[in-house]
């Protein structure tokens, strides 16, 4: 029987950070064990931030030398560029042809910049180009070209893969039967991660950390991870206290019970927890960062092993945007020259 598929894509629009990480990047990885992976750097959605090639560029190889130090195998994984794959392009003119304003309107990325706009007293519009506004008709298209069945993502990104599924169930309703609805996989346990002040670890938010960056870069964002004001002395709550949370998402159930029980009883200084997160850290991606920085050195190597991905995610999406076309009347077979 051939593996269902899970994919997922990650924006090149910056540093890469523990929440990606844990929201997405490693349940994606556990999942390539059990399913055919495909994996992508959205660069067509990244165009919407980022309106220099040079940085396109630069975090697209970043985020991929990323992957591979974090252990993506990719003769396993199918790991592309998304603007490598032509039939995306095409596939989003067609869904987009089907798919209601309205439900564009609903989009909580959308939403959320009207809101901000007019909470600041500017036009609804200001600021929004319209690469936001059909963002999630693009997604739809990337999950939906190579019949995705379950798209691992943090928890803002559901919404999006919902209206993927809507836009595929209107589309086999109108033409019949064509594309796999697909469904969003989130990890409960990590579905917050909390971030230097507390807040959702985002890089809108200015308060992240980086999963690779100098060590001396780490230690210092660690150490400024906002705490109360309570003396050492004091019994603490280790739920509600966000550097406990974050010390728990990378510590082993061991350490970080005897870490719950150190709250309990107070005695101890936030430095103290703080020094233990950043020895974690440490643990789990020291060796990994050298990974990082030696294949950030071969580019040539990024860029076969990206164009190697995309040759075999297109031979994935071939058949599927053949029977869209030929769905919605067009003849031209996917590829093919003009006679
Ligand atoms: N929108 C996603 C994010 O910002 C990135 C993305 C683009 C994606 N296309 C996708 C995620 C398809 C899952 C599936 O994180």
């Amino acid at each position: 029987m051939t593996k269902r598929i899970s994919l997922s894509g990650i924006k090149p629009t910056g540093t890469i950070h523990l929440g990606n990480y844990l929201g997405m990047i490693r349940p994606a990885l556990e999942l390539a064990k059990e399913y055919q992976a495909l994996y992508f750097i959205a660069d067509a959605h990244a165009l919407n931030q980022v309106h220099n090639g040079d940085d396109l560029n630069r975090w697209t190889y970043e985020v991929t030398a990323l992957w591979l130090a974090l252990g993506m195998d990719p003769e396993k994984v199918v790991f592309f560029r998304q603007s490598d794959i032509p039939e995306i392009f095409e596939l989003t003119i067609i869904l987009a042809a089907s798919t209601g304003k309205g439900l564009m309107n609903r989009a909580h990325a959308y939403k959320d910049a009207v809101e901000e706009n007019l909470a600041e007293g500017r036009d609804p519009d200001a600021g929004i180009n319209m690469g936001l506004y059909t963002y999630p008709i693009l997604m739809a298209a990337d999950i939906l070209l190579y019949g995705s069945h379950v798209v691992p993502v943090g928890k803002d990104q559901v919404q999006h893969v919902e209206i993927a599924a809507d836009i595929a169930g209107a589309f086999n309703h109108m033409y019949g039967e064509t594309f796999v609805i697909p469904e969003a996989l989130v990890r409960p346990e990590v579905a917050i991660v909390p971030g230097l002040d507390g807040r959702k670890m985002s890089k809108s938010y200015n308060n992240v950390i980086p999963v690779f960056a100098p060590s001396k870069e780490i230690h210092k964002k660690v150490m400024s991870i906002t705490t109360d004001s309570r003396v050492k002395e004091e019994a603490k709550d280790p739920d509600s206290d966000n550097l406990f949370n974050l010390y728990a998402l990378f510590a082993t159930a061991e350490e970080a019970e005897t870490m719950r029980a150190t709250y309990l009883r107070g005695g101890f200084g936030y430095g103290e927890v703080k020094q233990a997160l950043f020895d974690v850290l440490e643990r789990t991606f020291g060796e990994m960062r050298e990974m990082y920085e030696h294949y950030l050195e071969d580019k040539d190597k990024l860029e076969l092993i990206l164009r190697a991905g995309a040759t075999k995610a297109r031979l994935i999406g071939t058949p599927i945007i053949e029977k869209a076309r030929r769905a919605v009347g067009f003849r031209k077979v996917a590829g093919q020259r003009m006679e």
